[in-house]
């Protein structure tokens, strides 16, 4: 059982404070994990609360329910004392920074005290031994840059990888090639906040370095590297259309966009191509051209499975971006990721802009066999998830 929860402000990637808790079983398991925050955050998340107040909170409400009560190898019991603990749908009392920081840490914690690998413990005897194609973000704008591209992300994905570490490091030298594609273009650029490169420079023009630095590196490293896009539609959108650099879209145009785009440069992946409540334009975009790509529902869903049934009644999109700290627990991750899985939807398993060192996304993508995992390509908070895959892959196939 829990022994006791500790919470505190850490640092995240931004240099804002989030929430991290640490766990302790009375059989001396010990698990920590921080919350991360996202930037281009969804309509219908669950309530990120200050840091300060959330822990605040938590330690009034959550604290005292699960020290001495919850078994921590009983993640249907640590996560369901967390929401009565908070009252509310939305987590909207004790925030949903506090709820997936003692969430996640009670799960690392049960692992420890099993001697179990966080994976292994999530995913169970019967995990598929199947390993996340990581995509790596290498340019983007949005809410995440200042003057950059309109599309939030163009992300590597290294589908025809032999193994996550080649995967991997195809990823971070796709990033190093488009830096070079960009200095040969004198285009200076800095990075984003998940470390892509923010040039001040149209999405025409980053299709154009993208679609090169891809290619080079495939040759490269001899297997097929192709790529995807996060819109982040509901960033673009205002007054019933898009905004770009020097244009707006219609609804109807954007649709028509993107489907174009899928076709040009062979797109595997494109997250939130419309606004987030546009179920019937998903829907739309996906009878085009679902059957050549993922069409995945990041803001639209919010890992919330009331909103992904909304979705496969509509037959908007594909496939789902999880993040646990939209809907608060992992156990709620997890029944997305079913639902998902149940409907044809491939899971893809995602950081935030703002991240921490912690590794649980990893560990979450690995246990639910998972397709996809989004979680940048350079930088500290995001070759920590990374990294993790690599050890775990080694751990896994004995190497
Ligand atoms: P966010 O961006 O973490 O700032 O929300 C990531 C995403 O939109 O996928
Ligand atoms: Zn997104």
């Amino acid at each position: 059982r829990i022994e006791s929860v500790r919470l505190r402000r850490i640092l995240d990637s931004r240099g804002n404070a989030t929430v991290e808790a640490d766990v302790l079983t009375e059989s001396g398991g010990f698990g920590r994990a921080a919350a991360p925050s996202g930037a281009s955050t969804g309509e219908y998340e669950a309530i990120e609360l200050d840091p300060g107040e959330a822990i605040a909170s938590a330690r009034e409400h959550a604290v005292p329910r699960l020290e001495g009560n919850v078994y921590v190898g009983d993640q249907r019991d640590v996560d369901t004392t967390l929401r009565a603990a908070d009252g509310t749908d939305n987590f909207s009392e004790i925030g949903a920074n506090s709820a997936v920081a003692i969430s996640m840490a009670a799960a690392k914690a049960a692992a420890d005290m099993l001697g179990a690998p966080l994976y292994q413990h999530l995913g169970g005897a019967f995990r598929g031994d199947t390993f996340p194609v990581p995509l790596g973000n290498v340019i983007g704008g949005g809410e995440h840059a200042a003057d950059a591209t309109a599309i939030q992300e163009f992300l590597a994905a290294p589908v025809g990888a032999p193994s996550v570490q080649d995967a991997v490091f195809a990823n971070a030298a796709v990033h190093q090639e488009a830096a070079s594609i960009l200095d040969e273009r004198g285009v200076p650029s800095a990075k984003g906040d998940e470390g892509a490169w923010a040039p001040s420079i149209d999405d025409d023009e980053a299709f154009e370095v993208m679609d090169e630095a891809v290619s080079t590196v495939s040759d490269d490293f001899g297997f097929d590297i192709r790529f995807g896009l996060d819109v982040a539609g509901a960033e673009m959108y205002e007054d019933g259309e898009y905004h770009y650099r020097d244009q707006t879209r219609s609804t109807d145009e954007q649709i028509a966009y993107i489907a174009d785009l899928v076709d040009e440069y062979d797109l595997v992946y494109v997250e939130d191509p419309l606004d987030e409540n546009d179920y019937e334009g998903f829907a739309e975009l996906t009878d085009r051209v679902g059957d050549q790509t993922l069409i995945c529902g990041d803001d639209l869903f919010v890992t919330n499975v009331e909103r992904l049934s909304d979705g496969i009644e509509q037959d908007a999109g594909n496939s789902i971006l999880i993040k646990p700290n939209q809907i608060g627990t992992l156990s709620d991750a997890f029944d997305a990721i079913e639902l998902a899985v149940e409907n044809g939807y491939d899971p893809v398993i995602s950081h935030r802009s703002g991240e921490t060192e912690d590794t649980t996304i990893a560990h979450l993508a690995v246990a639910t066999d998972a397709p996809f995992i989004k979680t940048g390509s350079v930088g500290g908070e995001r070759t920590a998830k990374l990294n993790e895959l690599i050890r775990i892959e080694q751990n896994v196939s004995r190497l």
